[in-house]
C-alpha cells in the first residue's frame, strides 16, 4: 500500500485539528485515496506546551523550515499563519523543491499569492488552500471546479466567523463588543491578532483570494476598501433590529464596467434575507454566475473541526493526484484588472 507522509507546521487550533482528523478518519481516508495518509513530522513554536495530542513517534522540528527538507516528509501543511516570516519561507522552500503544500494562510496568499502560484506551477508542486477561506465551506473547490463554466458576476458574503459570532451574540444578549470578543478567542475562532478579525482585515484577505479565483486576476489586497466592526455598539444592533435589519460584516467583490470592486464593511441586511440568517460562527458565501444564477454556500467558517475538514480535503486531492492551477488560470495568465474607484455605499 502506498503512503503519503505528511509534516505539519503549527500545532494550534488548526494543526491539532488536522492531526486528529488524519488519525481518527485514517481508514476512511485510505479507502478514498488508495493511500495511507500518515503524519510523520511536526513543528511548533513551543515544544513544551501542554497539548491534548499524542505526539509520540513523530519527528519534531524546532524550526518549521526544516520540514521542507525532511526526507521522511512528502507533503507539508503550513498552519503557522502570518503573511511573511517563517510561514512564507517554509512554503517557498517546499515549492522550490517541488514538495506539495497545503495551507490555511490567507494573509500570506493575499500578499504573496501571485509569486507563490508562479513558483508552484513552475516546479509542478500542488498548492492547496481550501482552508484559507471560509473554514469548512468548500468555496474554493466550488469556484475553481464546480462553477468553472460560469462567467462570475459577483462573490459576496460573511467571511469572518469571529465577527459574525460577535455580532450575533451582541444581538442575542445585548452584551458589548469587547466581552464577546474574549469569548470568540477562547473558542479558537479568532486570529492570533484579533484586530485582523474585528478590523475587517481577515475578511479582506479572503475576499482578495475569492476575487482572484472568480475573475482570474492577481490577488489585490491593496485594492480592498476595508472597514471593521469595532465601532458597532449593542445599541446600533438593537436599533437596526427595530427597523427590521441585522448588521453583518460583508465582503463584496464584483467586476464592474470601471473595473474590479472589492469592499468589506458592516451592512444593514433585511432580517429575512438568507444572508441575515447566517448566524454565529457560520460563514455564508453567495456566488452569482452567468449560467447557474445564484449559489449560496453556508457552513462553519472557523474552529478546529471545520478548518481541518478543508485542510484534509486538500491532502486528499493531492493524494489522488489532482493538479489544478492555484488561482484557476495558469499563474502566468493572471490578469491585472483595473480597480474601480470606490464610491459611497
Ligand atoms: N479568524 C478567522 C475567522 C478564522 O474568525 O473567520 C478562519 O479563517
Amino acid at each position: 500500500e502506498k503512503s503519503l507522509r505528511i509534516g505539519i507546521a503549527g500545532l494550534g487550533t488548526v494543526g491539532g485539528g488536522t492531526l486528529r482528523t488524519l488519525r481518527e478518519n485514517a481508514e476512511l481516508l485510505t479507502r478514498r485515496t488508495g493511500c495511507r495518509l500518515v503524519v510523520t513530522a511536526v513543528s511548533a513554536r513551543d515544544p513544551g506546551r501542554k497539548r491534548d495530542l499524542d505526539l509520540g513517534g513523530l519527528r519534531w522540528h524546532e524550526d518549521a523550515r526544516a520540514l521542507a527538507e525532511d526526507p521522511e516528509v512528502d507533503l507539508v501543511c503550513e498552519l503557522i499563519g502570518g503573511s511573511d516570516g517563517i510561514a512564507l519561507e517554509l512554503v517557498r522552500a517546499c515549492l522550490r523543491r517541488g514538495r506539495p503544500v497545503v495551507t490555511a494562510n490567507k494573509a500570506m496568499l493575499a500578499h504573496h499569492g501571485t509569486e507563490l502560484a508562479r513558483l508552484a506551477e513552475s516546479t509542478g508542486a500542488p498548492l492547496g488552500w481550501e482552508a484559507a477561506v471560509a473554514g469548512g465551506i468548500p468555496i474554493i473547490k466550488s469556484l475553481r471546479q464546480g462553477l468553472a463554466a460560469n462567467r462570475i458576476v459577483s462573490v459576496s458574503g460573511i467571511l469572518n466567523g469571529t465577527c459574525n459570532f460577535i455580532l450575533t451574540t451582541m444581538r442575542e444578549t445585548g452584551r458589548e463588543f469587547a466581552d464577546v470578543l474574549a469569548e470568540a478567542q477562547a473558542l479558537g475562532y479568532a486570529e492570533a491578532d484579533p484586530s485582523f478579525d474585528v478590523d475587517g482585515i481577515d475578511a479582506a484577505h479572503k475576499l482578495t483570494l475569492l476575487a482572484s479565483l472568480a475573475f482570474g486576476g492577481r490577488p489585490r489586497f491593496d485594492a480592498v476598501h476595508i472597514e471593521g466592526i469595532r465601532h458597532v455598539s449593542a445599541m446600533d444592533i438593537a436599533f437596526a433590529g427595530q427597523l427590521g435589519y441585522r448588521i453583518k460584516l460583508l465582503g463584496v467583490a464584483r467586476m464592474t464596467a470601471a473595473g474590479l470592486e472589492q469592499r468589506v464593511h458592516p451592512c444593514m441586511v433585511p432580517a429575512e434575507a438568507p444572508i441575515a440568517q447566517v448566524e454565529g460562527v457560520f460563514n455564508g458565501v453567495v456566488v452569482e454566475g452567468d449560467r447557474v444564477g445564484s449559489v449560496v454556500h453556508e457552513g462553519r467558517g472557523a474552529g478546529a473541526g471545520p478548518t481541518a475538514s478543508a485542510v484534509v480535503a486538500d491532502i486528499v486531492d493531492i493524494a489522488r493526484g489532482l493538479r489544478l492551477p492555484v488561482f484557476g488560470v495558469p499563474a502566468s495568465g493572471l490578469a491585472d484588472h483595473p480597480i474601480a474607484p470606490m464610491t459611497a455605499h
